[in-house]
């Protein structure tokens, strides 16, 4: 095993053995990699501390350190300080010590430099073995977290004793680290570099992904699951055809960003899925409902709109079926709807289609939809399907 600082020619690997050290732990897939890429330019990246691990002639660690501010005295003074991270294990080299050895190196490295306090955000059980402890306990508080709280995953050390001196003080993780989530478009396609790789929630991830991790449904070809910003891309190229979304009523997107602001608006709110193909990862629709108060129909409060688009490559495949019959187990089932409607222009047959093949009737009614973008001028057909009496 050899530990040395990293190289320019390090750099994509280092990425990489990034990426797979941290796909779907704390989200689904991962962004250290490009906080990394990044960070190498950020005048904060301290090169010298820059280390990679070795074995078996290939790359299977690596941990970086950045400079740090802790906020004193209500902001007025910046008292200097470090952080780390992200540090990588390979899956494949994970629970044999080599994390901590690593570690522990750069921390000796990091104390010759003159590093006095470091303060970072992880599991105490793993980095208690390194020396460190609650930053509370130092008085050192987290950013958009109360005072008084005890934050049991923000941690600290002092490396060279008393360096801290017994203030108290507020720390805010460096700017670069929130790179991905400002940037989503631009990191989706930083994403294209590597291998494909599919994202899945998890109960085990941070709390909002955990949450939404309850919401995924999956059938032979189909993850439904909660709508991403890393989504943009896939949306625009998808949803910015022209076939689609004026038959079903709105207009085609005009750019990946109004894609993100859809995702971020429109389909985060309740009941949309993202309709994802198991094979490959891709994205290639949505499906959902809308409750009363969001329906284009007058209906009632116990009743739901349910709408779908897919995009058009996969036509014609039984996909949105598949989807769709998820979409109204889970309103029957979990939302307790006890009536469905769905409405469609008669000159796109193949989504009225679809509503038979999972049990709706026509309901011989024709309606005017005022709220839609496109085709409010237009009838709709509207079709109907009731609690089956099973129930
Ligand atoms: C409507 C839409 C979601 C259907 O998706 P899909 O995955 O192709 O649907 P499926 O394959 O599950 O089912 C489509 C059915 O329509 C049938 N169909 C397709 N074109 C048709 C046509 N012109 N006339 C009659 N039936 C047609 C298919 O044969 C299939 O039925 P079958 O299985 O009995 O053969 C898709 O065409 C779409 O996204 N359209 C644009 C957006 C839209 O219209 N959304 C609905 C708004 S109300």
């Amino acid at each position: 095993m050899k530990i040395r600082l990293e190289q320019p020619h390090d750099w994509h690997e280092v990425e990489n053995l990034t990426r797979e050290a941290f796909w779907n732990i704390y989200r689904p897939g991962c962004t250290e990699h490009y906080v990394l890429n990044q960070y190498r330019s950020n005048p904060d990246f301290i090169p010298e501390l820059d280390f990679v691990m070795e074995e078996d002639g290939k790359i299977i660690g690596h941990i970086c350190f950045s400079k740090a501010e802790i906020a004193l005295n209500q902001n007025k003074i910046k008292f200097k300080s470090w952080t780390f991270g992200p540090i990588s294990i390979h899956p494949d080299y994970k629970r044999k010590g080599y994390g901590l050895k690593l570690l522990n190196y750069a921390l000796g490295k990091a104390r010759e430099m003159g590093v006095g306090l470091l303060c970072m955000e992880g599991n105490i059980d793993f980095y208690k073995h390194a020396g460190f402890d609650l930053a509370s306990k130092l008085n050192i508080h987290y950013h958009d977290m109360p005072h008084e709280e005890v934050v049991p995953f923000f941690l600290a050390q002092e490396l060279l004793p008393g360096f801290w001196k017994g203030h108290e003080g507020t720390y805010c993780p460096p700017k670069g680290y929130f790179v991905a989530d400002e940037n989503p478009i631009a990191f989706e396609a930083y994403e294209k570099r590597f291998p494909r790789k599919i994202k899945s929630f998890n109960e085990w991830q941070l709390p909002p992904f955990a949450e939404k991790a309850k919401l995924v449904m999956q059938s032979k070809r189909l993850t439904l699951r909660p709508w991403m910003d890393s989504d943009a891309g896939m949306l625009y190229k998808y949803a910015s055809d022209p076939e689609v979304g004026p038959r079903a009523g709105w207009p085609p997107h005009k750019s990946a960003e109004e894609s993100l602001e859809i995702i971020r608006t429109l389909f985060s709110g309740e009941g949309m899925w993202a309709v994802e193909l198991n094979e490959t990862g891709e994205v290639i629709g949505c499906v959902g409902y809308l409750p009363a108060t969001a329906s284009n129909l007058e209906i009632e409060e116990n009743h739901a709109e349910v709408g779908y688009w897919i995009a058009r490559p996969y036509w014609g495949m039984g996909i949105c079926t598949e989807a769709m019959q998820k979409v109204v187990d889970y309103c029957f089932n979990k939302k307790g709807f006890t009536v469905l409607w769905g409405d469609y222009f008669p000159d796109n047959p193949a989504s009225g289609r679809v509503m038979e093949k999972i049990g709706f009737h026509d309901t011989g009614e024709l309606n005017y939809c005022s709220r839609l973008q496109v085709g409010s001028d237009r009838p709709v057909k509207i079709m109907k399907l009731e609690l089956p009496t099973t129930h």
